[in-house]
């Protein structure tokens, strides 16, 4: 039974996503918590599940979840985002959706929301495999390979607008 509107699910290991939660809840007035501590039977009370997640070589991290969940969200709308350290204009949302929107997901709306890195928040292999992209973009964008290796934060609470706005005409 839907009897409450919408709620934020995510998935975040350095804070960025997290942020993007808050922000997005703040607006919408809505619950956020961790997809780790959803349970799809509880989230089936909300007319609008807010799906989160980082990318992590292309792939957007806490999918599988949904996946494995999205024949229980029928009655549901799902909207999707997903945050990288790239800059939103050289991201390529196509290729993001193609790769990631699969098994059950497809035709489901996807915003990219810049994110950033924190290098004190990653795990040592984490940080190697960063140094790594940053080496390859070293030539091509050193600005890329210098915001990789020192950080760099790329988020704004304005940048969540369109798709609270996209929920605001859902659920209408
Ligand atoms: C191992 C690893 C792989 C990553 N792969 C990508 C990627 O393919 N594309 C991208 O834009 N950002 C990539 N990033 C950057 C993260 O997606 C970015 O830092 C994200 O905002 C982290 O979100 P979080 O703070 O919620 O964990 C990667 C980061 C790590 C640590």
């Amino acid at each position: 039974m839907i009897d409450r509107e919408e709620i934020v699910i995510y998935e975040s290991q350095t804070g960025f996503t997290a942020r993007y939660a808050l922000w997005i809840a703040e607006k919408l007035e809505c619950p956020f918590i961790k997809y780790k501590e959803a349970s799809a039977p509880a989230l089936r009370h909300y007319r609008t599940l807010i799906f989160g997640g980082w990318l992590n070589a292309g792939k957007i991290q806490g999918l599988d979840w949904l996946r494995k969940n999205i024949k229980e969200f029928d009655e549901q709308n799902i909207i999707l985002y997903c945050t990288g350290a790239t800059p939103a204009d050289k991201q390529d949302l196509e290729k993001l959706a193609q790769d990631n929107l699969t098994e059950g997901l497809e035709g489901l709306p996807l915003f990219y929301l810049p994110g950033g890195i924190n290098p004190e928040g990653l795990g040592g292999f984490s940080r190697f495999l960063i140094k790594m992209i940053a080496r390859s973009y070293k030539k091509t964008n050193p600005a890329q390979a210098q915001a990789l290796i020192e950080g760099c934060d790329m988020t704004h609470p304005d940048l969540v607008d369109s798709l609270v706005k996209l929920v605001k005409a859902k659920t209408k």
